[in-house]
This record gives structure tokens, sequence and C-alpha cells, in this order.
């Protein structure tokens, strides 16, 4: 899968795609990530990218000029366009449903907005897919931007050693959350592996993390005992 992301930061991806998962993906070429520095279309020699609002306000605007000429100079990379995504707060909110739907494309190009956003000219001519991460403002697009690629990616085959892990997870269906899940050591500080999971009965493991992830997701509490059984307090009571 193809992600171009188009920014006025790229220096600030530099951490997050050369390391674990994603470094792996990326060597094994299951995913290729573009970085593209929205400044390099700028029409001028200052390579200005941004202006003060029509109507006043705080801040400055991205300029629709510059947004234009990179994300039509991206697209042409390839024969097929890609799915374009503005990141912006306004946008579709971010769930596991959008996340797989997004996973579908070949391509994504996630345009990261900085300082006040964008001149509204970007929404209407290039009709992208608005995707807001939450209902926070964040500084600029791009840790959206990481977002989107980090989950998205969890769907390209082979990106993950265990191709189950996206199907047991919480948020896999609408609403539900993950069992609890144990490592060594048996006991610590006090605090023990409830005894099924030691069991070895497959049968019995299953039922409890089905009734464990049913609690959980219906906002239960969770009363861990000295051994360490832990049950769902009520399956109505409070978390
Ligand atoms: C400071 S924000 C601009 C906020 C804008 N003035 C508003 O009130 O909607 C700068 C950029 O960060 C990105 N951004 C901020 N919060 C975001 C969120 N919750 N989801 C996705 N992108 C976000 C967007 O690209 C946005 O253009």
């Amino acid at each position: 899968m193809r992600f171009d992301v188009l920014t006025l930061f790229p220096d600030l991806f530099q951490g997050y795609l050369t390391q674990s998962l994603l470094k792996l993906a990326i060597q094994n070429k299951l995913v290729q990530i573009n970085l593209w520095n929205i400044r390099d279309w700028a029409a001028d020699k200052h390579h200005k990218v941004d202006d003060r609002p029509f109507g006043g306000g705080p801040g400055m605007v991205l300029m629709a000029e510059p947004l234009f000429a990179a994300v039509e100079a991206v697209q042409a990379k390839e024969a097929e366009p890609g799915q374009l995504i503005l990141l912006t707060p306004a946008g579709e909110r971010l769930t596991q449903p959008l996340v797989r739907e997004l996973s579908e494309h070949k391509r994504l190009l996630l345009l990261c907005g900085r300082y006040e956003g964008f001149d509204e000219r970007v929404r209407l001519g290039l009709k992208p897919r608005e995707v807001s991460i939450g209902d926070f403002v964040c500084n600029g697009g791009e840790v959206a931007a990481m977002v989107v690629i980090d989950t998205v990616i969890r769907y390209v085959p082979g990106v993950l050693g265990d191709p189950e892990s996206v199907t047991e997870e919480s948020h896999s269906d609408p609403g539900q959350l993950e069992y609890p899940q144990y490592t060594r050591p048996r006991v610590f500080r006090d605090m023990a592996v409830p005894e099924v999971l030691l069991s070895g009965d497959h049968e019995a493991v299953a039922r409890w993390r089905r009734e464990q992830s049913l609690a959980r997701s219906a906002g239960a509490g969770w009363n861990e005992t000295k051994e360490g059984e832990s049950h769902a307090k009520s399956i109505d009571g409070p978390r």
C-alpha cells in the first residue's frame, strides 16, 4: 500500500518511519511512504504557503494555490490517483470501520494542515475525504497522518505477525473491547494470573475471554481477588 504525505514538516516523520512495525513493513515492501514538502510547490521565491485570513482574525491560513499544485503533482506520480484525505478536526471521526475502509485503497494521499488550517477552496475544489482523529485540536495534521498510517497498515497483509491480531482486538466489532491479557510472572505484587488461563483447557479459556470481553465492553468494572481471579463486578455496573 502506498501513502503520500503532504506536509510542511516532513522531518517530523523520520523517527516514526524508522522504528518497529512500520520500519519492517517498509523494508519488506508491504508499505511505501512518500513525504512531500508542500513548500516545494510555492509560487514565489520565499516559498510562501500561508497568508492572513480575509475578514481578519488570528493566525495564518494555508493558501489554495500551493496546495492544489502539490496535490495535483503528487497524484500524477502514479497512473491511478489515490484517495485524498484532508486531516481536519472538522472531519469524519476516525473509527475502526473507517480505518478498515481506508485500508481497502491501494493508495492514500494525506494532506496535513498547519496554522489556522486550509483555505476553504481546498475542500471545495479538491473534494477530499475529511478525517478527524478526535474532538480536539492538534497543532498540525502530521500526528493525525501518523495515526491514520499506524491504524491502516495493520490491515495490510503481512504487516502483523499474526493476522488474527486485527480480528481479536478491541473495536474489531463495534463497541467490543478485548479481554484482559497476562504474561509472566504468574504472581506479581500479590496479583496472580487467573487460574483458568493456566489450566490448559482451551474451551474454558475461550469462554472466560468471551465473558470478560463482553463485561468490559458493557462498561463493567474489574475485581481482582488475591488469587487473581478477575471478575466483572456487574455487566451493568460502573467502570
Ligand atoms: C491548529 S489546527 C487548525 C484548526 C482550525 N483552525 C479549526 O479550528 O478547525 C492545524 C491543523 O492541524 C490538523 N489537525 C488539528 N486537529 C486535528 C484533528 N483532531 N484531526 C485531524 N487533523 C487535525 C489539521 O490539519 C489542521 O489544519
